[in-house]
């Protein structure tokens, strides 16, 4: 069995929360080579996507396993002592608690885990996302794993047509549910419909009994009780022989659907699929960017990356996310544009709640002072 980890963090943004300097990622390289040459990793491969850094490793060591975590954590540590030096915006941002004890629940990072037996051929899909939440990843995934309009293999492919079993977290209530499709399919799509608050955490194949696709399912201002960012989401998915093709995983973003995210954290926005080149989003903290690196794995190696958006069929969705970004941002501070009171990440209600308690009244009673005098 090998494990595939992707563990991302936020540790300081240049230039403010743009993208990740040079030198941090140059420190993060050097630390997955040293990870390598002793033994703890089989393979690893450093990218961003905006202001994050994702630490992409294969290992032997299984799930939410300590020595990998805290590898991860000690590498963070790392390029957050680097921004600090380099006076790069929110330095350290994502790290949330002062030491590591035991694994990264809870403490700030984002990761999305896979273990398995490696096929003869093992196709993976790592998607990395800026400016938005996991919820973000709920729509693609019921799109690969239960829209045969999306994924022809659900209806002709022998391996797929008895279909996907769902695993919802609700972030909330920390409860979960695994939802069974095509038979639960409309009963999952009333909560993955709300994907501030339940998010698909992975998927099973029910034919093959094998996990197919996980996504990092932590909210940060849900861990930290106060805004830090939103917590910008990796996923993984294992492709073809049974599970979607790549190119059935890709297509969902061919569609530049709108997700929560963008400016503070506090608008909807297109999600636009980009090349790794261009995964810097700049326009209004926007529009949030997704990357999608293929891989290979052999005996545990990551034979890869390829840039997998870097591909003009995209091209009709990146000019859609510039269109519906022009769309929104006429729309200033209202919604559908600015997110839901509750959803904001980013809210001055708190203050003006108090501030303006004694100038409501009742509008049955007679007005204070009568508009227009
Ligand atoms: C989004 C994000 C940014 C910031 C915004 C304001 O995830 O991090 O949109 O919220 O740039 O940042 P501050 O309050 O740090 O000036
Ligand atoms: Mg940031
Ligand atoms: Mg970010």
């Amino acid at each position: 069995m090998i494990t595939l980890s992707v563990i991302k963090a936020d540790t300081g943004g240049f230039v403010g929360h743009s993208a990740v300097h040079p030198r941090l990622m140059a420190e993060a390289r050097r630390e997955i080579e040293r990870a390598k040459s002793s033994g703890l990793l089989i393979d690893g491969h450093v990218e961003s996507c905006g202001d994050d850094i994702s630490l992409i490793m294969t290992h032997t060591y299984g799930q939410e396993a300590g020595l990998i975590h805290s590898f991860a954590w000690d590498t963070f540590q790392a390029t957050t002592h680097l921004a600090k030096e380099l006076g790069l915006y929110g330095a350290g941002q994502d790290l949330l608690s002062d030491a590591f004890s035991g694994n990264l629940r809870g403490m700030g990072p984002g990761y999305a885990e896979l273990e398995f037996e490696e096929r003869p051929s093992e196709p993976v899909l790592c998607f990395l996302a800026d400016k938005t939440e996991p919820g973000a990843w709920n729509l693609p995934l019921y799109r690969m794993f239960a829209d045969p309009s999306n994924t022809s293999g659900l209806v002709i492919d022998e391996k797929m047509h008895a279909g996907f079993a769902f695993e919802v977290y609700d972030l909330h209530e920390d409860r979960r549910i695994v939802f069974d499709c095509p038979a639960d399919l409309y009963d999952m799509l009333m909560y993955i419909g709300a994907p501030a608050r339940y998010v698909i955490h992975g998927v099973r194949s029910k034919t093959l009994g094998m996990t197919a696709a996980a996504t990092s399912t932590q909210r940060l201002s849900l861990i930290a009780g106060r805004y830090v960012g939103k917590d910008d989401p990796v996923m993984i998915v294992r492709c073809q022989s049974g599970l979607p093709a790549v190119g059935e995983a890709l297509e969902p973003f061919a569609f530049a659907y709108s997700v929560a995210g963008c400016m503070r954290g506090s608008h909807h926005a297109p999600l636009m699929p980009v090349a790794t080149g261009q995964a810097h989003p700049s326009r209004f903290d926007g529009p949030p960017r997704v990357v999608a690196l293929g891989f290979q794995i052999k005996d545990g190696k990551l034979i890869g990356p390829r840039d997998m958006f870097d591909d003009p069929a995209f091209d009709g969705a990146r000019r859609q996310a510039v269109e519906v970004m022009d769309y929104l941002r006429r729309h200033g501070p209202f919604e559908p544009h600015r997110l839901p009171l509750e959803d904001l990440e980013y809210t001055t209600m708190t203050s003006l709640t108090k501030r303006l308690a004694h100038r409501w009244t009742p509008i049955t009673t007679e007005v204070a002072t009568p508009v227009g005098g």
